[in-house]
């Protein structure tokens, strides 16, 4: 899941350069969403926050800047609602800049609109840039990133007069399990949540390992079975190359700056390959983007057709893999090691400071044991177990999963005592699988996007989304313009 932040360089500056075309329609007037977004300018800001939410002695009243941003442009001064997005795992400018959807339906209702950065991420560092390191992690957990997001909520109430006015909370991924626990745990502040490709499930131990490599799989097959075969070829050859150790051959086909000769050089290959299909699985929009990585409008078929019009199978699986890693065209060669670090996520934590927290965190709470076998899947067998977490996890970072902590803290799959969620996935996002799929009741809903990938509905409008995801963003408005509703009733 942050998979992205390697090469999630967000846009710095905040205009969002959309032509102003959106037309106002309100939710409740049963009409469809117009293309494009208002131009925002986002303030920049930082808040004075507790460093420990939980502990009265051994950090003081210690305190850390966190940074969020904050438009006042579609608000109504007194009335209009809070839309909050909760931040994720990297600079949170990332996320302002991808998530146009909130800025369409904040035009609608009227609302103050604010991205606030997850600690440890992006500028709000508690420790500076040591922050990262071992030693100086103790304090990034989801509790204490949700009692962040509390305390800013009710300070920017005071702060803009607006005790009294509902607040939303959205977020994609990580950010979108977050936004529903905001619900969960804070409903005093939170009246309704839009938790986009959740996966609240997975990420508690619940369901099957095997599900995100396999789902990974099946987009590749709903578009070519022959371009899986390609792939499951591609495999099979490098390892037959290696065991015959032909490692020059290897590296001279696949691209690498240096022969991998050894067992863990191969299983580094492999991982860094199979890097590239998750990221080209998520990133699978009907256009191009800029969000994790640069990718072209459907990089599924683009990565197939790359593939499978190659001189061979291993070049194949070069050039499909450069639509991650070489979309500047100017790899020389590919540095498996500094484009792909292994981590406690097998999906990828990126490189760099934001890595390192995400690596933390699938160390502590955040539960991704998932693994390929080359049987429900189409890659190498690389297995992940609790076991091997367990010990990575020790010696990384001398820290031990705790079993079960998140389905006791976070209400595992017995999710009805909440209410006021929206729990949307694409179906096309490997991330689906381990998030809610069924109406847990009148207001917890789960809506599914028909050719959607990784939370596509949290984007903007375009010419070129599919029916469904217009369809479900409707129905997100509609929800969230009965839930703003109501909370105004209740003042
Ligand atoms: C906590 O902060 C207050 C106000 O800034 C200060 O007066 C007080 O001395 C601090 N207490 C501790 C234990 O640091
Ligand atoms: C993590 O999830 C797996 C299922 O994918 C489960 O078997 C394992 O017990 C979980 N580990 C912890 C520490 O909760
Ligand atoms: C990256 O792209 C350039 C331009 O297409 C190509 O010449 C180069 O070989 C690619 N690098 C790798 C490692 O495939
Ligand atoms: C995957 O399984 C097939 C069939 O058992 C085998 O021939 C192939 O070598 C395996 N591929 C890899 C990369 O291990
Ligand atoms: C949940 O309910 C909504 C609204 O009635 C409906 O549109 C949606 O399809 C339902 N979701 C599922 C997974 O059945």
């Amino acid at each position: 899941m942050g998979a992205g932040t390697r090469v999630c360089a967000a846009r710095r500056g905040g205009l969002l350069s959309w032509t102003s075309v959106l037309l106002l329609l309100g939710p409740s007037s049963g009409e469809s969403w117009v293309q494009g977004a208002p131009q925002v300018d986002f303030q920049e800001r930082y808040f004075e926050q507790i460093l420990d939410h939980f502990n009265f002695e051994s950090y003081g009243n210690n305190t850390f800047l966190q940074r969020f941003l904050v438009t006042e442009k579609f608000w109504k001064e007194g009335t209009g609602p809070i839309f909050f997005y909760t931040g994720n795992e990297g600079d949170v400018w990332a996320f302002a800049n991808n998530c146009n959807f909130i800025l369409e339906l904040a035009s609608v209702e009227e609302a103050l609109v604010v991205f606030a950065e997850h600690r440890y991420y992006g500028k709000s560092l508690p420790f500076g840039v040591q922050s990262t390191k071992k030693g100086y992690t103790a304090l990034l957990t989801v509790e204490q990133a949700l009692a962040d997001f509390a305390v800013l909520v009710q300070a920017l109430q005071k702060e803009y007069k607006a005790e009294n006015v509902p607040v939303i909370t959205f977020g994609g991924s990580y950010g979108g399990m977050l936004s529903a626990y905001m619900r969960m745990k804070y409903p005093n502040l939170v009246a309704g949540a839009l938790a986009a490709s959740a996966p609240v499930l997975s990420i508690a131990g619940i369901g099957d390992s095997r599900q995100f490599f396999r789902d990974v799989t099946t987009d590749f097959e709903n578009y070519s079975p022959e371009c899986v075969q390609g792939v499951r070829e591609a495999f099979r050859l490098i390892r037959d190359l290696y065991l015959q150790q032909a490692f020059d051959r290897i590296s001279q086909e696949m691209g690498t700056c240096t022969q991998p000769s050894s067992d863990s050089a191969i299983n580094q290959l492999f991982e860094f390959a199979r890097n590239a299909f998750t990221m080209i699985t998520m990133m699978d929009y009907p256009y191009p983007t800029d969000f994790l990585g640069h990718f072209p409008a459907n990089p599924v078929k683009v990565g197939c057709d790359r593939l499978l019009s190659a001189k061979n199978r291993i070049q194949g699986l070069r050039e499909l893999a450069g639509l991650l890693y070489n979309a500047s065209g100017t790899e020389p060669c590919y540095d498996i090691y500094k484009l792909y670090q292994k981590c406690a996520d097998p999906t990828g934590c990126g490189t760099g400071p934001s890595a390192e927290a995400w690596d933390y965190q699938a160390c502590t709470e955040i539960n991704l044991t998932f693994d390929s076998n080359n049987v429900t899947d189409m890659f190498p067998e690389i297995p992940f177990t609790s076991d091997l977490r367990e010990k990575y996890c020790f010696d990384r970072w001398g820290v031990r999963p705790r079993k079960s902590w998140m389905q006791t803290n976070f209400w595992g799959n017995n999710l009805k005592a909440a209410s006021n969620i929206i729990f949307s996935n694409g179906d096309l996002d490997p991330w689906a699988g381990g998030g809610i799929r069924s109406n847990l009741s009148s207001s917890l809903i789960s809506l599914t996007i028909r050719g959607g990938a990784h939370h596509l509905d949290l984007r903007g409008s375009n010419p070129a989304d599919p029916i469904s995801v217009t369809e479900v963003r409707k129905l997100e408005a509609e929800y969230i313009h009965e839930w703003v509703e109501a909370g105004r009733h209740k003042q």
